[in-house]
This record gives structure tokens, sequence and C-alpha cells, in this order.
């Protein structure tokens, strides 16, 4: 039977520290503002902070629904503005070590979220490893932060590759975060397209560049949603983006789509 399933939008990096988190809460943010109906899981398996940044403190977590003791639905909590949150695991080496088989127990229970959002958001953790990719490849829309930085922009290259090489990815948009200057920022997506195009024949797709932001800080110690502030301007690149999410149209499709998807990887795995 086909039904209305998430858009998966899934936030990597190749670095860590560039801004993945930051962005996902505040595009689930600006979604929500839009009227969409957003869950966020928290896909940092072993170093999650999504809560922490929103204050929570989950009776349980992903870990949970790993060992079986609980369901995904049942570890889901109500975040702000509607939204709903997957929280993960911090501090548990099982989970930052988790295998295919693992993964794909979470993946099968993302199936049965009730109700169907119109936006699942996956903050995936940094890197090429395991985890990181095999949340990056549930995307329909794979955003990869970069920062200015030499090692950003070559891990998050390293991070394209393996999507492009290993999982076929043909579309990845680039966010370039916490930037100074707007032509500089150009300048260095240039710089990686560029890279990309000539040696994965992958053009990429410049999602947006988001300022570096003096209030973030502040808005992060008082969990605010940065977004609902007019004047920032992190806060109006985000929901920038957040409306070319927004339109895009509902997807339509079997109901087994994540089972299916989860299926293949269990087959790799074994
Ligand atoms: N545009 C911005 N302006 C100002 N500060 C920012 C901006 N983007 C991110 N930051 C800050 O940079 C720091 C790192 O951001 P964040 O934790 O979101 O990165 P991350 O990629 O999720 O890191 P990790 O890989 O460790 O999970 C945070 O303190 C965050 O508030
Ligand atoms: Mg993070």
């Amino acid at each position: 039977m086909d039904v209305k399933r998430p858009r998966i939008v899934a936030i990597s990096s190749g670095k860590g520290g560039v801004g993945k988190t930051f962005v996902t809460l505040q595009l689930a943010a600006a979604l929500a503002a839009l009227k969409k109906s957003v869950v966020l899981f928290d896909g940092d398996f072993g170093l999650a902070n999504l809560h922490v940044l929103l204050g929570m403190k989950p009776e349980f977590d992903i870990s949970a629904v790993v060992s079986g003791a609980k369901t995904l639905p049942e570890i889901m909590i109500d975040g702000p503005l509607g939204m709903r949150i997957i929280p993960g695991a911090s501090g548990v080496r099982e989970m930052a070590e988790l295998d295919g088989v693992g993964i794909a127990k979470v993946l099968q229970d993302l199936n049965a979220i009730t109700p169907v959002p119109d936006v699942l958001l996956i903050d995936t953790g940094a890197g090429i490893g395991n985890h990181v990719t095999t949340l990056a490849r549930l995307a329909d829309v794979l955003l990869v932060v970069v920062r200015d930085e030499p090692a950003s922009l070559a891990d998050a290259y390293g991070l394209i590759k393996v999507m492009n090489r290993d999982f076929g990815y043909q579309k990845i948009e680039i966010i370039i975060n916490d930037t100074s200057n707007a032509q500089r920022a150009e300048a260095v997506f240039a710089r990686l397209n560029e890279v990309s195009t000539r040696f994965l024949g992958l053009p990429l797709t410049l999602a947006g560049l988001i300022p570096h932001d003096g209030s973030v800080p502040q808005a992060t110690r008082r969990r605010e949603m940065l977004v609902q502030r007019a004047e920032s301007p992190a806060a109006t690149a985000i929901r920038k983006i957040a409306a070319s999410i927004a339109a895009l149209p509902p997807i339509v499709e079997p109901q087994t789509f994540l089972i299916d998807r989860a299926a293949e990887r269990m087959s790799e795995a074994t």
C-alpha cells in the first residue's frame, strides 16, 4: 500500500564541531514554524547531545530500542514548537560501536512513527564511520555542513566521496556554516564543487551560507530557538533553507520503504 512517508533530511559532516547539531535543531524549529510536523532524530550514536541543548532529560534513549527494551515510538519525547525528539545515547560504548544489525533494528522502528511527520531530520554525527553513512544513506536530502577551514573541507570531500562512490549518491547539498564573509564562503563552495566535479564527476548543490552569529552562545545557554529571532543573521539563513525543504512535495511510497532499506543494510552486514 502506498502511503505518505516523511521526507528524510540528514545533516552530516566530515569533521566534527562544524555546527551540525545547531543547524539540525534550528532547521527543525524553522520547519515547525512553517507548520510542518517534524521528528528530530539524534543519530549521533554514542555522543548524543540534542536533548542536552534542549534542556531535556529523557528517561529512555535509542539504546533502549537497540536492546529491545522499548520501541522507538515509546522513547520519543515532545520538544519545543510541537516537534518530536528521538533522543540519542551518550557515553554508551555499545552504541558508539553499533553494528549493521543494531542499526537495522532502529530503522525498522522509524517506520512505525505515527502520526507520520512531514520531515524526519537526522543529525548523523561526523565522519565516514558505519553509523554516519548508514543514516546518511536514508536521506532524501543529504546536507553536508562545512566550515571554512582546510580540515573541514578535506573531510567533507572524504564524506562526499564515500557517499558517492560507495553508495551511489548523486545529489549532495552543502551548507557553509559559521562564515564571516559571504564572498569567501562562496569561494569555499566553489573550490569543493570543483574538486567533486573533477574527481567524482559529481557537481554539488549549495543549500545555503549560514553566517557566524554572535547571538548563538547566548541563545544556546537560554535554550532559545534562534530561528524565532527575526534579526539573527544565522536564523535568516536557516529559515531560507527550511523554506526550500518545506516547499518540496510530499513523498508517497510503499509503506515498507524503510524496512526495505534496512533489509538491504542487513544483507550487507552479514
Ligand atoms: N553560525 C554559527 N554562529 C555561531 N556559532 C555557531 C554557528 N554554528 C555553530 N556554532 C557553534 O559552534 C559550536 C559547534 O556546533 P555544533 O555542536 O552544532 O557542531 P557539531 O557539528 O554538531 O559538532 P559534533 O561533531 O561534535 O557533534 C557550538 O558551540 C555552536 O553553538
Ligand atoms: Mg553534534
